[in-house]
């Protein structure tokens, strides 16, 4: 049964409910660096007791995982000790989505699309695409539904395409795209936001008015939709799409990790992805061999050889960091890294100044790890995006990725802050010398 290759240690106590997976009595535990111990080391020993621990975040300093009590207690027997992030991960799981509004129906029944009760909960894929099309709908003259394609399940990779003055695809593209990490819910809805306070902002705002004459803008809420779906129905925690490993492994475990699938780089460290199917950080059999990633780089390459791309932003949770080129090589630096550095504490600033929320910048693989096959990669070296990053949005593990509804809002509008400062500042001539 599949489920044991997710859950790891036989004898785990989650037990499916129909066939949702509980994580009821589950813990997220963050073990630290110690003084003969680093993190690497503690993920070796991690990695040996616990097959295919689900690893939330790791850094320098420390390491964050979900575990099952008999998985603890296997932690407990390496002598590691912990602080623990969720007591009852099955707890709040059902918290992160009690109230959980329908949005489906007749349109004159539909809530607006810019009802703030939107950004209150999280939402049903269903209702997200609803939501769009509503989207759309209010603002139908300098808008248009448009898709990378379609899922491994046949679900439609839907996105909205929006312009000022000049017209459609005319000036230089900024893409923007979440939830190719299944369980980061957050993602797709701070890209909702952004994107509704730009066409709403669109000929009453003087500031947002400039940026939408300025750029045309493509925003993919879902490029894994069906890894998306899988989390609200059967396991709040998946990550990767939902494609079958390829025959060549034998293996029966489900899903590549979609942003270690780009055709960039896809082999360059070993470190930077998995080759066994059963990983979180699956990189496939072959570069681009998900349908999820032919699509989104095809996409790409269009805008690189038609409008060219201004700014790329793949939105991702959690742990707070603006990730820059690149992630595949450590000390690899790519020609604009003084000014994606210097972009960085800007925007990083304008988001502190809102709630006072703290965000690291810096070059991918040097502040964060390897990552291989890897999208701000391939959307600056292949795709030629002037600016390209990777955002990682709240919190710092607290709450990880099931992070409470009530900061929904706040975190996107932290967000906006901070678009706002990166769109006044993208075609500055300062950047030139
Ligand atoms: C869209 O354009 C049409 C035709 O010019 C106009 O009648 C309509 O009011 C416009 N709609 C919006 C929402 O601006
Ligand atoms: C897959 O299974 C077949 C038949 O058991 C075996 O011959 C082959 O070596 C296996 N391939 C891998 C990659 O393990
Ligand atoms: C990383 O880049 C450096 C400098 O370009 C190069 O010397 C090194 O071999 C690269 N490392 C890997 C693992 O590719
Ligand atoms: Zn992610």
């Amino acid at each position: 049964m599949k489920l044991l290759h997710l859950l790891g240690l036989a004898g785990s106590l989650a037990v499916a409910n129909g066939d949702r997976i509980s994580y009821d009595g589950y813990k997220v535990v963050r073990v630290g660096a110690q003084r003969d111990l680093s993190v690497s080391k503690i993920q070796e020993q991690i990695q040996a007791t616990i097959t295919h621990v689900d690893e939330w975040e790791r850094s320098d300093t420390e390491i964050t995982v979900n575990l099952s009590p008999s998985q603890l207690a296997a932690l407990e027997s390496l002598g590691l000790s912990y602080e623990t992030m969720h007591e009852d991960l099955g707890r709040s799981i059902a918290y992160e989505s009690r109230n959980t509004p329908q949005r489906r129906g007749e349109n004159e029944k539909r809530q607006a699309v810019d009802d703030p009760s939107w950004f209150e909960s999280y939402h049903a894929w269903e209702d997200h695409k609803t939501w769009f099309e509503d989207l759309h709908a209010a603002y139908p003259n300098n808008s248009e539904l448009v898709s990378t394609g379609t899922s491994y399940q046949g679900r439609d990779q839907f996105g909205i395409h929006f312009w000022g003055s000049a017209g459609p695809g005319v000036q230089p593209a900024v893409l923007w795209h979440g939830t190719v990490h299944a369980r980061e819910w957050i993602s797709a809805m701070v890209v909702e936001y952004l994107t509704l306070q730009l066409l709403s902002g669109y000929g009453s705002n003087q500031e947002v008015t400039g940026f939408v004459n300025s750029y045309d803008f493509y925003v993919f809420p879902f490029v894994n939709p069906d890894g998306f779906v899988h989390t609200q129905t059967t396991d709040r925690l998946w990550r990767k799409n939902r494609q079958p490993a390829p025959c060549s492994t034998n293996s029966t475990c489900i899903g590549r990790d979609v942003n270690r699938n780009w055709p960039w780089m896809w082999d360059a460290n070993p470190n930077g992805a998995s080759t066994d199917p059963c990983s979180q950080t699956y990189k496939g059999a072959a570069p681009a061999d998900s349908p999820e990633m032919k699509g989104m780089h095809s996409f790409v390459d269009t805008l690189r050889d038609t409008q060219g791309i201004k700014l790329f932003i793949d939105w991702h949770s959690y742990s707070q960091y603006l990730l820059a080129p690149v992630g595949y090589n450590c000390t690899h630096y790519v020609p604009t890294l003084g000014q994606h550095i210097v972009m960085g504490r800007e925007v990083a600033r304008s988001i502190y100044r809102v709630d006072g929320v703290q965000f690291v910048f810096g070059p991918s693989c040097a502040v964060l790890y390897p990552s291989t096959g890897y999208s701000v990669d391939y959307a600056y070296e292949v795709g030629g995006a002037q600016w390209a990053y990777l955002i990682e949005l709240r919190d710092q593990g607290q709450y990880g990725f099931v992070l409470p509804p009530e900061l929904i809002l706040i975190s996107a509008q932290e967000q906006w802050a901070g678009m706002r400062t990166m769109l006044r500042l993208v075609d500055q001539p300062f950047w030139e010398d």
